[in-house]
């Protein structure tokens, strides 16, 4: 059986890119699978997070799944921590994961900076964490963004390694030799790496201090409007082609946004304002955003209005969870050797 699994982390200024490269194609993809989407707290927590503020923020990302139309009654929507068979097969993945594996991961290096000492041991182990979320409801495909690339693939590794190591005691236990599936990174469409506003060669982040620099799910109009206005860009029209978007990152991200936002393509966008100036295409966008972010700031709005309610879906997500995690680790312990309760 086909499984979509994907999280978001809540550290707070969801943003364009997440919602283009990520939640968005959460969305299309209720149709054609069973879907997963999970608020991933315990990734969060491997950079310091101030309590109420992850609060705030864990329900804030559950919001804008929903805002944005994911059903959290055919499908699942919950907070990591809720289901402790996360932790749990994150453990015996760091028993499985290499350190070289560990050591190539280029996100760590970046988050950790030049103080690498000082990184928590919950940031370098987090791709492990990672797999266990996905590998622990055995599914198959996964919706992410670029960034996450190399991510999937050390899953996809220690989906391996396990599936080897343990191939003997997967068999004596009558499971399928697969037992986890290797998962595929879903990474399409023209915003899977969304960059910032105001420099083309860094993407669109959380964590960028520069507010001027992303669009945040919870800016309203007039700031869509002046963050688009003052987007960086170069001083010639919009090329006529896909081609002429080549070294010039600042259009190529626009056109990929407006692209994304209307469910089209860069070159069905250049066909219609190829040759236009910037200040034209971008007026074009900003009225683009606003049309399709408003609904969903709207929604984000009422839903946080009322933590009780998002609370209680997330908690009924979390009972839908835990039993496909609590098949999935009993499994597990008996593939390891491990002695459950009995
Ligand atoms: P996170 O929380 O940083 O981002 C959530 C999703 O948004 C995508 N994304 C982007 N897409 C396009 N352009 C951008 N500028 C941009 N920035 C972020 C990310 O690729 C991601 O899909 N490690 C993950 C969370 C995670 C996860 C998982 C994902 C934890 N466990 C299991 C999938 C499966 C992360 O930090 O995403």
């Amino acid at each position: 059986p086909q499984r979509v699994f994907s999280g978001v982390q809540p550290t707070g200024n969801l943003h364009l890119g997440n919602y283009l490269g990520a939640i968005k194609r959460f969305v299309e993809l209720q149709d054609r699978f069973g879907c997963i989407y999970c608020v991933v707290d315990l990734h969060a927590i491997t950079v310091w997070q101030d309590p109420a503020e992850l609060r705030r923020s864990i329900r804030e990302v559950a919001a804008a799944f929903l805002a944005a139309g994911v059903d959290g009654e055919k499908h699942i929507v919950f907070n990591q921590s809720q289901v402790s068979g996360h932790a749990e097969l994150a453990w015996i993945f760091n028993c499985v994961a290499r350190l070289g594996w560990l050591n190539r991961m280029t996100q760590f290096k970046e988050k950790a900076g030049k103080d690498r000492e000082n990184a928590s041991v919950g940031l370098y182990a987090y791709p492990n964490l990672m797999a266990a979320d996905i590998l622990l409801y055995r599914a198959t495909h996964v919706p992410v963004g670029e960034d996450q690339k190399q991510h999937l693939e050390l899953a996809r590794d220690i989906a391996q390694k396990f599936n080897n190591d343990f191939a003997a005691s997967i068999a004596a236990n009558g499971l399928d030799e697969k037992f986890f599936p290797l998962p595929e990174p879903l990474i399409a469409g023209p915003a899977t790496r969304v960059m910032s506003l105001r420099d083309g060669s860094k993407k669109m982040s959380k964590s960028e201090p520069s507010d001027a620099s992303r669009i945040n799910l919870t800016d309203d109009a007039d700031q869509i409007a002046s963050k688009i206005r003052k987007a960086k860009t170069d001083p010639l029209p919009l090329p006529e082609t896909v081609e002429g978007l080549k070294d010039r990152p600042e259009a190529d991200n626009l056109v990929g946004i407006y692209a994304a936002l209307a469910d089209s393509d860069a070159a069905a966008v250049l066909a219609q304002y190829g040759g236009a100036q910037f200040s034209a295409f971008k007026q074009a966008l900003v009225d683009l955003t606003v049309d399709k972010l408003a609904p969903i700031n709207a929604e984000m709005k009422r839903l946080v209005a009322d933590p009780g309610h998002i609370d209680r879906v997330l908690g009924h997500g979390a009972e839908r969870a835990d039993a496909i995690a609590e098949t999935t680790m009993a499994a597990v312990k008996d593939i390891v050797g491990l002695i459950r309760r009995a």
